[in-house]
């Protein structure tokens, strides 16, 4: 059991003692009425993130978030604080921007009309003609909160949602450790899925399924559960920590290539020097914090400087309610993100972001996901999944294999012979997630 000291917000995820038991059934993946519910109740209150801040450096840079027909804009003011705005005209309500770029002001494509980045109309045309006034100075693009944290940037629809940190809790003090905003996003992918945008959240819950949809995975991250800690905290969010050694049930047969044996050489641990393989794993996994330790600063590994024992060799998986994932890794951050289809409950868009943390002197980095990438802000890659077709890039990484799972999920969901799910203890973040879910749906939250 990796022993690290709890939050004391942490609640227990691998005991169902902490649910009520709401079934997980197949109406809420296939079902308008529970998509419009997720709308009304859940998707309008929560925060959502619109992109990182590395996409606003500047005033003007703007991002433009469109999550199922609406679409808001994120802007860096003059002062450097950074406004959300819903992206429509208060004019007639056009669409006032798309993407991301940089501007001086928002110009309408209707009239003409143009808004401030501060949100305030500069400009209409015949402003003398308006019997109810002159609306230049006055009207303003209605704005909505903005946040910022770990290099992400922020919104909520709803004026009377916690805090963004409040929101997040405990995840922003449980990562202080991680420069998260010196990330780099050096590989960046949109993918069309044919499944309901739960299916992510849902499997990202659980490393149940590891061993059998991700088999490279274990001699690289250990997927024993009971060398897992699971944890859940009350505003939703989860996460598994799993240390990254060697698992001892999962072994590759004697004498293939061991992706352990490299992450050793590469720190000066020659892995021959251990009498068997238990040994390698365990003390290895020892020596390697150690070795970490000793040799960041002249390697340049300069995002290692705050990072405890724990985090300089493992990974805790997070999910942050509803549906944003990140896996922390020692040298990267894997953002993944599931987001509704405007109108069909059985498609979604799968974000992948795969951010490094800068080595000081290297010019190329491992993305985890995509293979080494050069270190600089990658540009969106928008594709349909298509059966795998339509991604080689990721073919055969660990988020390819989950979004081959995906569909055949989301057609299970349609079946009479579904009903709920018979759950595991290491799954009871599934059961979690889905009654926090139900608390929003519900009015308890
Ligand atoms: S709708 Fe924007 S200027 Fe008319
Ligand atoms: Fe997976």
């Amino acid at each position: 059991m990796t022993q690290a000291p709890r939050h004391p917000l942490t609640i227990d995820g691998r005991d169902p003692a902490s649910l009520r038991g709401d079934p997980i059934t197949g109406d809420r993946y296939t079902s308008a009425a529970f998509m419009q519910k997720e709308w009304d109740h859940m998707w309008t209150r929560i925060w959502h993130v619109a992109g990182r801040t590395a996409e606003l450096e500047e005033p003007g840079d703007y991002v433009v978030h469109d999550f199922r027909h609406e679409s808001v804009i994120c802007v860096r003011q003059d002062d450097g604080a950074i406004k959300a705005f819903y992206n429509a005209c208060g004019h007639r309500g056009m669409r006032l921007a798309d993407g991301a770029s940089s501007v001086r002001s928002f110009k309408c494509p209707y009239h003409g009309w143009r808004w401030g980045r501060d949100g305030v109309l500069e400009h209409a045309q015949d402003a003398h003609d308006f019997p109810q006034g002159n609306p230049c100075g006055k009207l303003k693009l209605k704005e909505l909160r903005c946040a910022t944290w770990g290099g992400f940037v922020w919104y909520t629809m709803d004026d009377n949602a916690p805090e963004l940190l409040d929101y997040l809790a405990p995840m922003p003090d449980i990562y202080k450790n991680y420069p998260m905003d010196t990330a780099v996003r050096v590989f960046w992918m949109k993918i069309n899925l044919n499944t309901n945008w739960k299916f992510a959240t849902d499997n990202f819950s659980e490393s149940y399924h590891t061993r059998t949809a991700h088999p490279q995975v274990p001699p690289w991250i250990d997927q024993d559960v009971d060398t897992a800690r699971h944890e859940m905290y009350p505003g939703g969010h989860g996460r598994t920590v799993q240390p990254m050694r060697p698992s001892l049930s999962d072994r590759l047969p004697d004498g293939a290539p061991h992706p352990f044996d490299f992450i050793l050489r590469q720190w000066g641990i020659d892995p021959e020097s251990y009498p068997d393989y238990e040994t390698k794993a365990m003390q290895g996994w020892l020596d390697l914090k150690a070795a970490k330790r000793a040799l960041w600063r002249e390697r340049g590994y300069v995002h290692y400087e705050h990072m405890d024992d724990e985090e300089i060799t493992d990974s805790p998986h997070t999910v942050i309610f509803p549906n944003v994932t990140i896996s922390f890794l020692p040298d990267n951050l894997v953002f993944f993100r599931t987001e509704p289809h405007p109108d069909d409950p059985g498609k979604c868009t799968f974000d992948l972001w795969c951010m490094a943390f800068p080595v000081e002197g290297r010019t190329e980095v491992e993305s985890i996901m995509a293979g080494p990438q050069p270190l600089r802000e990658a540009e969106m890659i928008w594709r349909d999944f298509d059966n795998g077709a339509g991604v080689p890039e990721i073919e055969g990484q660990i988020v390819y294999q989950d979004m081959m799972l995906a569909e055949g999920m989301q057609r299970g969901m349609h079946s009479r012979g579904y009903g709920d799910a018979y759950l595991t203890g290491q799954e009871t973040r599934v059961r979690y997630f889905h009654e926090v879910l139900n608390d929003y749906l519900e009015g308890r939250r």
